[in-house]
């Protein structure tokens, strides 16, 4: 029996975490173990309601920091009504985004600092962290060409900001990486998707065993 682990799956727009996500998802319960998948912003319904106001293409006169509070709130209402409860019935979550993102996007993509934006989640989340967070690095040119040629997804608010923000995103997430090799495993994004999710599944199977002693 395992105890709970928070994952969280972290990257720009089109780098292959959703995919990879439902294929982890797929081999930890043929493997038996507890486990969920989720999201942000979203997940459970008053977080997917924030996400419609997020992320809704109309919403152009969104301040930054209303766009980072609303991102906060969805995280304060995502974990109190879902993942900890998960985590205290000993589940595996694996979540699409986390607090990393608001780091990357908000803090320095949007430029509010990632300390301030540090302090308003440490308010929405207190001191849950997750166990681990895997940043899927990617030219966010080839994320973006990803995305335009599939069309698994609609287009949303931020999916229309130009390159330059995608590329600050990057650089963002590498900062945050840089600050927080404890917690953060940074993987190649531009690799096979068979190639990526077998990354995955070794730092997983590391961190599943460590985790059961
Ligand atoms: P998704 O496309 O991965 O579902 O995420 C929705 C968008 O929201 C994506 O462009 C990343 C962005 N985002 C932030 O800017 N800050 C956050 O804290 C989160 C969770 C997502």
């Amino acid at each position: 029996m395992t105890k709970g682990l928070f994952i969280v799956f972290e990257g720009g727009e089109g780098t292959g975490k959703t995919t990879a996500i439902e294929a982890i998802y797929n081999w930890l319960i043929e493997n038996n173990f507890k486990c969920i998948k989720t999201r942000e912003p979203g997940g459970i319904k008053i977080s997917e309601e924030i996400r419609q106001v997020i992320l809704n293409k109309d919403n152009t006169a969104m301040d930054g920091r209303t766009e980072a509070l609303l991102y906060a709130a969805a995280r304060r209402q995502h974990l109190v009504e879902k993942v900890i409860p998960a985590l205290q019935n000993e589940t595996i979550v694996l979540c699409d985004r986390f607090i990393d993102s608001s780091l990357a996007y908000q803090g320095y993509a949007r430029g509010l600092g990632i300390e301030e934006v540090m302090s308003i989640n440490k308010f929405a989340i207190g001191e849950y962290m997750p166990d681990i967070s895997i940043l899927f690095d990617l030219d966010p040119k080839i994320g973006l060409e990803r995305i335009s040629s599939s069309n698994q997804r609609e287009i949303n608010r931020l999916d229309l900001e130009k390159l330059d923000f995608h590329e600050n995103v990057r650089v963002g997430y590498n900062i945050v990486y840089e600050n927080n090799k404890h917690r953060i495993i940074k993987i190649d994004a531009s690799k096979s998707k068979e190639n990526v999710i077998s990354d995955i599944k070794k730092i997983l199977k590391a961190k599943i065993s460590a985790n059961m002693n």
